[in-house]
């Protein structure tokens, strides 16, 4: 099989390429990646001199390079995004076009050129937000109601998506999914942040009360759970996938980072909250457990513990990550001079 993964230089899809050569070695992977500043060669390095592997650097809203990219494909895992919450906040022009308008490009060369499946990459944020006061859980049959530009675009690119199979039959799937950690991930989201900041004793800022919750899911069970849907899933449908979290605070999450590294809590810096700030998400996977027979292994309290050694042990890559273009949206996101 050839598989077309997008973003596969990214946070998720790199991960999900080294997984998915190691699970299916006889499978053909063209990795098509613009290298945004999101985007490292280096997290992929293990597998870049494999003959079944390459690389295509371009941009998915280039209709004649998704043309070219895409001839003689069998399926296309679709990461490529922008993918941060705060930058859609400081520029949503830059989510719109690569979230939707390259997500229209890609279907509409997945329908000219008879791609067999077509599987698309989203968030639980489509779903807006949850409360705390309430034990409810997103799930496939939850209302769509974005609210930052980010998951705006993404549930653009969604609905997309499924108006692609309904008018032209392009076999799709979908997943929505939580919250991601695991190696690999750009220190701008807030777990890495969180530990990279400490191992270099810096503060780690909190917003508002910090009481806000998140469904972490590890970037391999999420691996895990896109091999099912290829496998086993059915054309048309969407598959949520959450974690092993029970409703856990971003404090609480930073407080076990610092007990992990066995840093003070000093290191907590409670700053100004982020606009239209989501207060809770958490996934119901009850669909992609009853009907393909997925569900998360990976326990928050070891895989946390696992992800911090691996900050620890490769310091190279984040260091080199952090510096340049990172340093500059740094200072805008957290030291605004206004
Ligand atoms: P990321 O920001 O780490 O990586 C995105 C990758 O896409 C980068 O390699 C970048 O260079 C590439 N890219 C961006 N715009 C592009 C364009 N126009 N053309 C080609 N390549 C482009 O993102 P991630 O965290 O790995 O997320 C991957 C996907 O998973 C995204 O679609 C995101 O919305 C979704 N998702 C992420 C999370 C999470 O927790 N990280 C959770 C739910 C869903
Ligand atoms: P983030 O990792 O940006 O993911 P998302 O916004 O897609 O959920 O943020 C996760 C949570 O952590 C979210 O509630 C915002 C919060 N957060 C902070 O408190 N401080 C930070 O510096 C960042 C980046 C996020």
């Amino acid at each position: 099989m050839k598989i077309v993964v997008t973003g596969g230089a990214g946070f998720i899809g790199a991960n999900f390429i080294l997984y998915w050569m190691e699970k299916h070695p006889e499978d053909t992977i063209v990795n098509f990646d613009a290298l945004t500043y999101a985007g490292n060669l280096e997290s992929i390095r293990a597998v870049e001199k494999k003959s079944t592997y390459s690389f295509v650097q371009g941009n998915i809203c280039d209709v004649d390079a998704v043309s070219s990219v895409l001839k003689g494909v069998d399926t296309v895992v679709h990461f490529a995004a922008e993918s941060h919450v705060d930058r859609s906040i400081h520029d949503p022009a830059n989510f719109i076009k690569s979230n939707v308008l390259g997500t229209q490009v890609l279907l509409d060369q997945s329908v000219r050129l008879g791609v067999k499946r077509f599987h698309h990459i989203s968030t639980d944020e489509v779903f807006g937000s949850l409360s705390l006061a309430e034990n409810t859980r997103f799930s496939e049959d939850t209302r769509y109601d974005p609210h930052s530009p980010y998951s705006a675009s993404k549930a653009g690119s969604d609905h997309l998506v499924r108006a692609y199979f309904h008018t032209f039959g392009l076999p799709v799937t979908i997943t929505n999914c939580s919250n991601n950690y695991g190696p690999y991930q750009f220190p701008e989201k807030v777990i890495p942040l969180a530990i990279t900041n400490a191992l270099e004793d810096k503060k780690i800022p909190v917003y508002g009360d910090g009481l806000y919750v998140r469904d972490w899911l590890h970037v391999e069970d999420h691996c895990r759970a896109i091999e099912s849907v290829l496998e086993k899933g059915t054309i048309g449908e969407t598959y949520c996938v959450g974690g092993l979290t029970k409703d856990i605070s971003n404090i609480e999450v930073v407080k076990k980072i610092l007990h992990i590294l066995g840093k003070n809590e000093s290191l907590i810096s409670f700053v100004a909250d982020r606009p239209g700030h989501d207060r809770r998400y958490a996934v119901d996977w009850t669909k992609i457990q009853k009907n393909l027979g997925w569900s998360p292994r990976f326990d928050f309290d070891t895989w946390l513990a696992d992800t911090v050694k691996w900050y620890k042990d490769n310091e190279a890559w984040w260091k080199h990550v952090k510096s340049g273009e990172y340093k500059e949206y740094y200072d805008r996101q957290y030291n605004p001079k206004t």
